[in-house]
């Protein structure tokens, strides 16, 4: 049995390119946390700002273009007309209304999609060859809508989904264990939000399984302190926001560690948004986060890893929320 399951359009990629252009729609906090990583991390070679506030977006620009002597070169670019997006490998959605205190993800969702029927078609008519990878929030919805509204097949078509939840979860496991969190594996899967689903029998930590790990650390634990590590993954963000208004930096980073994957051909394993239907018992087309190989064509397989039963119906319990979200929605 394959390790990886092929999803629609998964295949070999082409030729290496010798040059990359990503578009980045929203220039807001996340949007600007993001051009700054892609930027310093210099994942690519031309740069372009989409906005509709035509003032802040040029501000924007030239900030970054000031910097230019401390950046690897990229040209960069911004415009209110798509125009400037023509020929994109990537185009990164930020753009859209955020929560405000206390407010849900799944509650920002009609605002968004009525900008998304907007922004969605005029990428694709710029950059029909180009993948998207979409962050605004409900992430998970959005990228369904964004799949139907751009016509690309499945592989081209990501969400950021639980990357940052996961990485928000090796954080906490590792300050736990007093380890590096590059040495702690593991996942969260399902919606990014409050249905998200911590897989505890894959985590490792330095190759070894978590919770033999701590019986040999000798570090007592109980159901409880696992919920309760889940709950602050699920509470971060909203704590973030009470205390500063937004989240962006930790975004920003789990934005550019996609951007590698995807422009470099790295074939990394990230949990990101996809379409679930056909995995873990799932039945309808609902768009959620699974482990899932990238590289330049996008998504190349769904990681098909064996879940608790108790996993597994957490999983499908996450798909009807996400599902019963995407009937409601007017696309
Ligand atoms: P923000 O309010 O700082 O920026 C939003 C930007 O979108 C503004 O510059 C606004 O002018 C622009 N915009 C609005 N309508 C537009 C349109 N039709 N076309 C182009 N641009 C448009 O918000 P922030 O903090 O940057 O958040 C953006 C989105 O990212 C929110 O939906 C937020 O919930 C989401 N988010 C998602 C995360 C994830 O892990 N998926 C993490 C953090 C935020
Ligand atoms: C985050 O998790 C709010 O979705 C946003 O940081």
């Amino acid at each position: 049995k394959q390790l990886f399951q092929t999803i629609p359009g998964s295949g070999p990629p082409p030729a290496v390119k010798r040059t990359y252009k990503v578009t980045v729609v929203g220039v807001g906090n996340v949007g600007m946390a993001c051009a700054q990583t892609i930027l310093t991390q210099d994942l690519c070679d031309e740069l372009a700002l989409v906005d509709v506030v035509e003032e802040k977006l040029k501000g924007e620009m030239l900030d970054l273009q000031h910097a230019a002597a401390f950046l690897p070169g990229s040209k960069i670019m911004a415009d209110t007309d798509y125009k400037v997006t023509e020929g994109s490998d990537l185009c990164i959605v930020t753009a859209g209304a955020r929560q405000r205190e206390g407010e849900s993800r799944l509650a920002l969702v009609e605002k968004n999609v009525t900008l998304f029927k907007n922004i969605i078609p005029q990428l694709v008519k710029y950059s029909p060859d180009t993948t998207l990878l979409i962050i605004s929030n409900p992430v998970d919805a959005l990228t369904y809508v964004a799949y139907k509204l751009s016509g690309l097949p499945p592989n081209r078509v990501i969400g950021s989904g639980t990357n940052l939840d996961s990485s928000r979860f090796r954080w906490l496991l590792a300050d736990h264990l007093h380890v590096n969190a590059q040495n702690v594996h593991g996942y969260i899967v399902g919606e990014h939000g409050d249905s998200s689903v911590p897989l505890w029998s894959s985590v490792s930590v330095g190759g070894v399984p978590f919770l033999a790990f701590l019986k040999h650390k000798q570090i007592e634990y109980t159901i409880d302190t696992l919920t309760e590590l889940h709950k602050m993954v699920v509470d971060g963000a909203y704590e973030v926001i009470k205390l500063k208004g937004y989240t962006s930096w930790a975004i920003g980073y789990s934005v550019a560690s996609l951007v590698k994957s995807l422009l470099r051909d790295q074939r990394r394993i990230h949990p990101v948004s996809v379409c679930a239907q056909g995995f873990h018992g799932i039945e309808d087309e609902v768009y959620l986060s699974l482990p899932a190989e990238i590289g330049r064509t996008g998504i190349i397989g769904v990681l098909d890893n064996p879940l608790t039963d108790d996993e597994r119906a957490q999983l499908q319990k996450s798909a009807k929320t996400l599902t019963e979200v995407q009937k409601q929605l007017d696309i």
